[in-house]
């Protein structure tokens, strides 16, 4: 069993390289980047996602859901949708860009704020029934002129 599992790891390990990436654990979603990353509301902005590792390891996209999220030392609302978005499989190269607008909202000086990527992605369970589970990355963005 051992012996089989190593065996298995190297013919995974051979492909990932024989494609041209090396792809980090930290990619396996996907990267997801903001241009520009410090946003005023109603300015408009490019969002870039790469999805060449997420297809890579195995993590291909159906959804895409974009999210801004806030943390602080006080209550801030829930994270604010930017996007929700369906993703071609056949998208080449694997890049998902479009522009979006930053909707005005309740922002605060104090908070730290991340641009999220949601991707939404079909697995076989352990009857061979396709399940949707989701990972996320994120990016920091700021946001004044509020
Ligand atoms: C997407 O990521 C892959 C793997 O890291 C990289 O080789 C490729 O250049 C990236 N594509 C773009 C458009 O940034
Ligand atoms: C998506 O496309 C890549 C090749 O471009 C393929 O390796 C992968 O299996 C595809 N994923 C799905 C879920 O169809
Ligand atoms: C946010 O603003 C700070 C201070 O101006 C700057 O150092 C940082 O690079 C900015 N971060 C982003 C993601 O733009």
């Amino acid at each position: 069993m051992r012996f089989n599992f190593f065996a298995i790891a190297a013919v995974f390990a051979t492909t990932v390289i024989a494609q041209g990436n090396f792809c980090p654990e930290a990619a396996r979603f996907g990267l997801v980047n903001v241009s520009p990353s410090t946003l005023s509301p109603g300015e408009t902005f490019t969002v870039t996602a790469n999805l060449t590792c997420a297809i890579e390891l195995g993590n291909t996209p159906t959804f895409l859901d974009y999210y801004i999220d806030a943390t602080a030392t006080h209550t801030v609302s829930g994270p604010i949708l930017i996007a929700r978005r369906t993703y071609d499989n056949s998208t080449s190269p694997p890049i998902d860009q479009f522009t979006a607008v930053l909707p005005n909202w309740f922002y605060f000086t104090d908070a730290t704020y991340t641009f999220v990527m949601d991707n939404s992605f079909a697995r076989a369970g352990p009857t061979g029934e396709s399940v949707i589970t989701v990972g996320g990355i994120e990016t920091p963005i700021n946001i004044t002129g509020f």
